[in-house]
């Protein structure tokens, strides 16, 4: 069965985009076939690995209610990631998300498209660091939330916004919280560790493990490598396979 992953959050730069690269990077690693989902109209997970923003993307399928996603899946090819697949995204799903959010189904649209995807093991999305209609539309496909975040205090303030509307969409059939990963970490910091602290209190077992700061992660993603492979040993690259362990034992609806 497929599980899909939405990882989001309602703050920029928290470290969404490095989570979704380097979570289907420790899952791949593991033999499983994984599909990366770009919902961001920013589009720098996209832009990132292919180099460039396609005109057609996620938008296209959103818009269209006999699109498959078949024709607009991509494989990476990259080394070890010969299995890494990406529906790239495209500046269209903010007018595809002012369409479908005046329609009920709308937000079911994307768990429509990744429906018959059951030949991938994984799902995982990148969403917009904004509460709207593709946060609502990840979590309503998805059966696992991840919401990375930094330390400062609008963070963690972000952080239980978000939070509080993952519980909102979970009574709608979305997604459950599955966890939380303090990313950028200064751990020699006082703050820092008072964050991880607070952190520890509010979300208990749902932590995984931190992600440190790092220039090596910013160079990896960059350099279109999982942390995995650009710096096995490192603690980050714990931290993210710590994640997809994590994932993978707590399972979805259909695990
Ligand atoms: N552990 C880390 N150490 C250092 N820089 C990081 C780390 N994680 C993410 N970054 C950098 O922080 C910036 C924001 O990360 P990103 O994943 O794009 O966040 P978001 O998708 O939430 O906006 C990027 O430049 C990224 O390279
Ligand atoms: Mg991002």
């Amino acid at each position: 069965m497929t599980r899909i992953i939405a990882v989001v959050g309602r703050k920029g730069g928290a470290g969404k985009t490095t989570t979704v690269f380097n979570l289907a990077g420790a899952l791949v690693s593991r033999g499983l076939r994984v599909l990366m989902v770009d919902l961001d109209p920013q589009a720098s997970l996209t832009g990132i690995l292919l180099g460039e923003r396609p005109d057609t993307g996620i938008s296209t399928a959103l818009l269209d209610p006999r699109a498959t996603l078949d024709d607009l899946i991509v494989r990476l090819g990259v080394g070890l990631f010969a299995t890494l697949l990406l529906v790239p995204g495209d500046q269209g799903v903010e007018a595809a998300a002012d369409k479908l959010a005046e329609r009920s189904s709308g937000f079911t649209r994307l768990r429509k498209l990744l429906a018959p995807l059951q030949d991938v093991d994984a799902i995982v999305i990148d969403t917009p660091p904004a509460l709207g209609f593709a946060i609502s539309s990840a979590l309503r496909a998805a059966s696992l939330a991840v919401v990375p975040t930094l330390t400062g205090q609008h963070d963690l303030d972000a952080m239980a916004d978000t939070v509080r509307l993952i519980g909102e969409e979970e009574e709608e059939g979305g997604a459950r919280l599955a966890a939380v990963v303090p990313c950028a970490v200064h751990a020699r910091e006082l703050h820092d560790r008072g964050a991880l602290d607070a952190l520890a209190i509010a979300y208990g077992d749902l932590v995984t493990p931190f992600v440190p700061y790092s220039p090596r992660v910013r160079e990896a993603l960059a350099a279109r490598t999982p942390m995995g492979t650009y710096d096995p040993t490192s603690r980050a690259a714990e931290a993210y396979d710590a994640l997809a362990t994590h994932l993978l034992a707590v399972g979805g609806h259909d695990a």
